[in-house]
């Protein structure tokens, strides 16, 4: 059984006060049920934004981090830094961090490794750019992207990894994938982990659909057997409208 996730992706927003606001204001508006929401807010505000999300059950997110342990890596933050701070998962190669931080699958795939030594939780991103989607070549893309970050890996930790698939073109763009196309890549991603560690392994990992996703289409990817969840990003900003998305996802899920 796989829990329905729904997590916040704040990116490079929001003062420390916008985020305890945001914080108060979601948990009072959002009836999360059955559904794991949670919060990656900026690494400077991880530690106040957990305390609150702490008390209403909300788990917290990064948006990145080095593999390191510790050493001189000016401006980098470690797993154990982030584990200090009751941090519970951390979002890896975004296709953001892969455009403009050119980070390679290799360096993802050692990114992936360090998370699961400390115990945290890799949101692994996967996507396909506009180009490659039109050269028919989405699919063998995110396989891709998929075997190199999870190669080597324990199958026990593999089992734990979510896994995000935001096609670059839908991000911030309002143009959502289909929720047969989100459908699609989700069962390619699960037969990739299926083919490379077992079919029991695929089956527990969750997967996310990432892009334009709001509260009108949350309902569209869910339907979708092999979708279990959600990356958000300009719909997380406000607290209303991340309350709606939730509430809504959250009759999805209702069985
Ligand atoms: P948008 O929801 O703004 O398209 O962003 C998606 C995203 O990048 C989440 O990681």
């Amino acid at each position: 059984m796989r829990i329905p996730l729904i997590a916040a992706n704040w990116k490079m927003h929001k003062t420390v006060n916008e985020a305890a606001e945001f914080v108060h204001r979601f948990a009072m508006l959002a009836a999360a049920g059955d559904i794991e929401t949670v919060i990656c807010p900026a690494f400077v505000h991880l530690a106040a934004v957990g305390e609150l999300c702490r008390k209403h059950g909300i788990r917290l997110g990064a948006q990145n981090m080095f593999w390191e342990t510790a050493g001189a890596f000016t401006g980098e933050v470690s797993p154990p830094m982030l584990k200090d701070l009751g941090v519970d998962y951390v979002i890896i190669g975004h296709s953001e961090r892969r455009e403009h931080f050119a980070e390679t699958d290799q360096l993802i795939s050692r990114k992936v490794k360090a998370a699961f030594q400390f115990d945290l939780v890799p949101i692994l991103c996967v996507g396909e750019t506009l180009q490659q989607r039109q050269a028919n070549k989405a699919m063998d893309v995110i396989a891709e992207q998929v075997s190199t970050a999870l190669s080597g890996l324990d199958p026990s930790r593999v089992r734990r990894t979510v896994i995000a698939y935001e096609p670059v073109w839908a991000i911030g763009s309002g143009l959502a994938a289909t929720g047969s196309d989100a459908g699609a890549a989700g069962e390619r991603i699960r037969t990739t982990i299926g083919e490379m560690f077992s079919l029991k392994v695929a089956r527990d990992v969750r997967i996310l659909y990432g892009g334009s996703v709001n509260a009108e289409n949350i309902q569209d990817f869910l339907r979708e057997t092999e979708i279990d969840g959600a990356l958000v990003g300009g719909a997380s900003l406000d607290a209303d409208s991340f309350a709606r998305l939730v509430n809504s996802a959250q009759k999805a899920v209702v069985v």
